[in-house]
């Protein structure tokens, strides 16, 4: 039998947890065949309900589920991770300022990025989905210097996702059927989904739409705008696919992209497609054997260009602020 992962989930009395922790512990995350072990982290007013899920999964004898622990405390919650699922976050409130946004979270992310530093094991995989992901997945990983930085990544595959999904019902294809879509820049309303690359049925889906207004003016706000649009329907935000796509993320991290597809991490940059090194921006990448490599060689046209010059740009700044607030 195989050891179990110690798989730590923040804030996971949330919308995002509840929706999140059950299919970790029914082997979604890892695979049919890998025993976890939970860390929920919270905060002390979310104990409570944290002890409750936790008592939801006790409830569902889960055969792979070797033991949940619940903790507030960082040094606790990290200790031994083997993968980190940053999702408790401060989110914005009316008349917040981004500089006040930015610094909540430091406060909640450089701690937490110190804590993997000194406890978690080796081979930690973080990944961030608590707005602004992307900084504070910088924010992390600059209090982690002893964590190989490649380690610390954002979710924009919620957006890949939703991508996906939108680029099917426009064609009427099966979403199994379109590969190599890519999302660059930053989970935010800047973010650049990009279907340039990719393929549905094997051809070129630029080519299949061939409709530069529709991508402009319907494909790329729809995508980028759906978790507000969400929030005007079910009067609460996206929670279910949200957890759906972490599962997503990691799982593609550890087990793999398939032979011709890709996906779209939000990764610490080398540099690649003119992203300033070390900004933590979304590329697109294949994963195998728990390490991922951005897709190298593609043509960028002036569309493009661009739109994801003007997500780089709003991570560069958020990068500033929270350099000039003493963060990173
Ligand atoms: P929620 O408000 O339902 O839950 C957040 C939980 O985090 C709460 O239980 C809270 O007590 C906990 N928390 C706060 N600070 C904490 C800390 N320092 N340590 C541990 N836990 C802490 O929020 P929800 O809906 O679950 O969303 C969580 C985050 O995910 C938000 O920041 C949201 O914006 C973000 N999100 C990101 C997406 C992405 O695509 N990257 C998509 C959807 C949501």
């Amino acid at each position: 039998t195989r050891t179990p992962v110690n798989v730590t989930v923040t804030g996971a009395a949330g919308q995002i947890g509840y929706a999140l922790l059950f299919r970790i512990a029914s082997g979604h995350l890892l695979g049919a065949d890998v025993p976890v072990r939970l860390r929920l982290l919270e905060i002390p007013q979310g104990l409570k309900a944290a002890e409750g899920t936790a008592m939801e999964l006790d409830d569902c004898a889960f055969p792979l589920l070797q033991g949940i622990e619940i903790t507030d405390d960082p040094n606790v919650g990290f200790d031994g991770a083997n993968v980190a699922l940053l999702v408790g976050a401060r989110p914005r409130t009316k008349g917040m300022e981004r500089g006040d946004l930015l610094e909540a979270n430091g406060g909640i992310f450089k701690p937490q990025g110190k804590a993997i530093n000194d406890h978690a094991a080796d081979d930690i995989k973080v990944l961030v989905v608590g707005n602004p992901a992307n900084t504070n997945a910088l924010i992390a990983q600059a209090a982690a210097p002893d964590v190989p930085a490649e380690r610390f990544t954002a979710m924009t595959r919620l957006d890949h996702n939703r991508a996906l999904s939108q680029l099917a019902k426009k064609t009427g294809a099966q979403v199994s059927d379109i590969k190599k879509l890519t999302i660059w820049g930053n989970h935010s309303a800047t973010q650049y989904p990009d279907i340039f690359h990719a393929e549905i049925a094997g051809k070129n889906a630029a080519e299949v739409i061939a409709d530069e207004q529709w991508l402009a003016d319907d494909f790329i706000p729809t995508v980028a705008k759906r978790g507000a649009a969400i929030i005007e329907a079910r009067g609460a935000s996206s929670a279910a696919s949200a957890a759906n796509a972490a599962i997503d993320h990691v799982h593609t991290w550890v087990n793999g992209t398939a032979e011709g597809n890709w996906t779209s991490m939000g990764i610490p940059s080398d540099g690649s497609y003119g992203v300033p090194e070390g900004l933590i921006s979304s590329f697109p990448v294949t994963t195998k054997n728990g390490t991922y490599e951005i897709v190298q060689g593609l043509d960028i046209n002036e569309f493009s260009r661009a739109r994801i010059d003007a997500s780089v740009q709003e991570l560069a700044e958020e990068r500033d602020a929270v350099r000039a607030l003493g963060l990173i």
